[in-house]
């Protein structure tokens, strides 16, 4: 074929073989930023109007024009071809076909480089906003539920062994507060995101007497990029999102293996609801935790989109390459996963139910309490070492007894030390050992309280 028509066409005199095209091509992807594309594109052209650099007219033309487009978009009445390759140059192409040969004006002073940049920080810059809302409401629903579990007890584990016992609040406001740090870094990330390439051009900035502070106010950003090359080549703001959400999903991950456990027939801590639960299709008594196993699983994708990403920009070096183009899907992709792992995740703990009466129990019948015997004799004088030592031989002779230390007769405690009174047997017991542990930030129930008071004034 003689010729090229695309829009960068003037210096072909071929085209490329449609499989080739296809190989180029992003619309298949980039088209989730239409909305942006044209909303960058009306910053654009509202100053290159009020600069002077297109005339009045013309500018008002391309911005009726692209409003139109914009209708059309959220009607569901665009279509768009992979003959021009991406959501930019599609735009463009609409934009020509209503309103003719000025929408060629549109792209005065602007490169695809600085426009593609834009498009994925206005597009980054609205779902950071839609993350940190569902990551409120996550948290929102721990401290809830952590409100009515302040003396639910629960035992505390190290390796999966019973430790101590704890209070169940005390367990989910742990998560609640690694929770909020990953909202921490999501609102950090948005300041790096907030930021507007547009006018950087292709790498060098134009010799176009435009004004880039009014494109990025009129686009909502907080200000422009200082240095050209780095406005277009920069996607450390991509990165650090899929780094905070690799956080953000371990986190969650956690938390699900935990609900996985706690709805196992061996702990039975929890009931899942029946709208957050799945069936077998050959064993008729499976009630499953589908939903925290998918959330943990998820947590591969968005892995490995934030070292797919790392990998692309390793030694890439300035400016633009098309080796950004690979940038896209997995951001979209770990929006797509974050957002809606959370919502899942909010939804099954608000509506699960918490056999606190058998999480208690689960205390009663083990050695979780031998740190109370310790610190009682450590509280009367003996130093710790010691009766650490002591407690730990009295601990084989349960076991081999068949006992717990609760059932040792107060005449064989007596044996082991006269230090040893009546009161030990209250002392053993899971909720005076909870109730106890009020170092700062500890598992007692004034802490706990105080720990949840905190989180409400964050609201
Ligand atoms: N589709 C391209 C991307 O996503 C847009 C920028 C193209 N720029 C260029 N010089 N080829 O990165």
């Amino acid at each position: 074929m003689v010729g090229n028509h695309k829009l960068w066409g003037g210096r072909f005199e071929a085209s490329l073989e449609k499989w080739v095209e296809e190989f180029g091509a992003s619309i298949s992807f980039d088209q989730k930023m239409a909305e942006q594309d044209i909303t960058g594109s009306l910053a654009h052209v509202t100053m290159l109007g009020e600069k002077g650099i297109i005339a009045k007219e013309e500018a008002e033309q391309i911005k009726s024009g692209l409003e139109e487009l914009l209708i059309d978009y959220k009607n569901g009445q665009l279509t768009f071809d992979v003959t021009n390759e991406d959501i930019h140059m599609n735009i463009e192409a609409l934009l020509t076909a209503k309103i003719g040969p000025v929408a060629g004006k549109l792209h005065t002073a602007r490169s695809r480089n600085d426009q593609v940049a834009t498009d994925m920080h206005l597009y980054l810059k609205m779902k950071l906003d839609e993350v940190l809302a569902k990551l409120k409401n996550l948290r929102q629903v721990l401290v809830d539920l952590a409100d009515k579990h302040v003396e639910t007890i629960m035992p505390g584990y190290t390796h999966l062994q019973h430790a101590q016992p704890i209070s169940f609040g005390h367990h989910l406001m742990a998560y609640y507060s690694m929770f909020t740090r990953d909202a921490e870094r999501f609102e950090f990330n948005v300041k790096h995101t907030d930021l507007s390439p547009l006018g950087a051009a292709a790498l060098a900035g134009t010799t176009f007497p435009i004004d880039r502070e009014r494109t990025a106010q009129l686009m909502g950003f907080a200000k422009p990029y200082s240095n050209s090359l780095d406005a277009v080549s920069d996607r450390d703001f991509i990165l650090e999102f899929l780094a905070n959400s690799s956080i953000l999903m371990m986190h969650m991950s956690r938390l699900c293996e935990e609900v996985i456990n706690w709805c196992s027939h061996e702990y039975q801590f929890v009931t899942l609801s029946d709208t957050f639960s799945t069936g077998s299709s050959i064993m008729p008594q499976k009630k499953n935790p589908d939903m925290a196993e998918l959330i943990r699983g998820k947590s591969g994708r968005v892995y490995g989109n934030l070292i797919g990403l790392l990998t692309v920009m390793k030694s890439l070096p300035l400016a633009y390459n098309k080796d950004l183009q690979e940038d896209k899907e997995g951001m979209f992709d770990t929006v797509e996963t974050i957002t809606v792992s959370l919502d899942i995740l909010a939804g099954m703990l608000s509506s699960m139910t918490v056999n606190d009466k058998r999480m208690a129990e689960s205390t009663e019948k083990d050695f979780s309490n031998a740190t109370e015997l310790a610190d009682y004799l450590a509280t009367k004088g003996l130093p710790f070492r010691e009766a650490h030592e002591i407690v730990g031989k009295l601990v084989l002779e349960c076991t081999k007894a068949g006992h717990y230390l609760q059932d040792v007769p107060l005449a064989r405690y007596q044996e082991i030390s006269d230090l040893i009174e009546e009161d030990i047997y209250v002392a053993l017991q899971s909720k005076t050992a909870v109730e106890r542990r009020n170092s700062l930030g500890g598992t007692g129930f004034e802490q706990v309280r105080w720990q949840i008071e905190m989180a409400k004034k964050e609201f």
